[in-house]
């Protein structure tokens, strides 16, 4: 007999699909089993926000992801409904951030886990427009946001750590931060602070107990035995010909999938830009389903996933 599937309205709307088994076949074949043997990569176009609710009840085994920061980065040429990150209010951008993963943690399995990418920024210092990036004239917003009350110009804003503060409040349990050092990072013209080289992936959960295997993401010791990896990641940036830029390492994805998935498990991006995570995905045999506001990244994302 036929049951209602929830997955359903999404695959209809799924723009790119493919797989190595029939996939409607594959949705009852998953929906009835725990785990599955097979891998699906979906690209969806569309807000995070309103594509999440479509997807059912704790479905999938890990999210990893990277939100746009705060007044930073123009990702379209036109901006679009629901694009975050150009909210006037900074509680605006972080309450918009909590929704988000609100709907995340329903869709995440009880032992599930979200690996959430931040780079912080600094208040305007009263200046209301950003030098355009030479390199990258579509990179930087030309505006910046007004400073946030509380905070003083030349303030470091700190959002990595008020969006994980947010994000546990809202119930989920923070468990770690790493630095993810870049080595490479960009230079900066600034003579009174140290040049940032580092951005913050936090680990967040939905339960107290949850899937982490310790033991393939291990790392050579200081006695040159192995060791539990350390919560500092050194990780170079990899610069990729698209259009996108801010694009995760895919060594850093790897380290998050090998820790928090199995072969075959389901794996989510809500801001899945140029497609990375679907990528190391396809690589390592995961599902993945990612969602992207823009459509040029969302084609960019599937020459390179088709390509890969
Ligand atoms: C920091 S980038 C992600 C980059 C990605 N990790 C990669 O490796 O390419 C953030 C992305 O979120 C997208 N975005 C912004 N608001 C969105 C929304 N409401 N729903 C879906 N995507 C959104 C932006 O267009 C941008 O591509």
């Amino acid at each position: 007999m036929f049951k209602y599937n929830p997955y359903i309205p999404i695959l209809q709307k799924t723009l790119f699909l493919f797989e190595t088994v029939n996939c409607y076949d594959l949705i009852f074949q998953e929906i009835k089993t725990m785990d599955c043997s097979a891998e699906s990569i979906e690209l969806i176009e569309g807000d995070c926000l309103e594509k999440i609710q479509e997807c059912p009840d704790a479905f999938y085994q890990c999210c990893i992801t990277s939100p746009p920061y705060w007044g930073m980065r123009s990702y379209g040429e036109v901006q679009r409904k629901g694009e975050i990150g150009n909210e006037e209010e900074l509680e605006e951008y972080i309450h918009k951030i909590v929704c988000v993963f609100q709907e995340i943690r329903r869709v995440l399995k009880k032992d599930g886990c979200l690996w959430l990418n931040m780079g912080d920024g600094y208040t305007s210092g009263n200046r209301k427009t950003r030098a355009m990036d030479k390199k990258n004239p579509a990179r930087a917003m030309s505006k910046r946001p007004p400073t946030p009350k509380g905070l003083k110009p030349k303030d470091l804003i700190g959002f990595p750590w008020r969006i994980a503060f947010a994000l546990q409040a809202d119930g989920w349990y923070l468990r770690s931060d790493v630095i993810w050092e870049k080595p490479n990072a960009q230079p900066e013209s600034v003579k009174d602070r140290p040049t940032r080289s580092h951005e913050y992936l936090f680990l967040l959960t939905k339960s107290k107990k949850y899937y982490y295997d310790w033991e393939s993401i291990q790392e050579i010791g200081v006695s040159g035995t192995m060791r539990n990896r350390r919560s500092v990641w050194r990780i170079p940036t990899k610069p990729f010909r698209g259009r996108h830029f801010a694009t995760f390492p895919e060594e850093l994805v790897r380290l998050c999938l090998q820790a928090s998935t199995i072969k075959g498990s389901r794996v989510i991006d809500p801001f899945c830009g140029s497609g990375t995570v679907g990528k190391v995905c396809q690589d390592l045999h995961r599902s993945f389903l990612g969602i992207e506001i823009h459509p040029e990244y969302v084609e960019l994302a599937e020459k390179r996933i088709k390509g890969s």
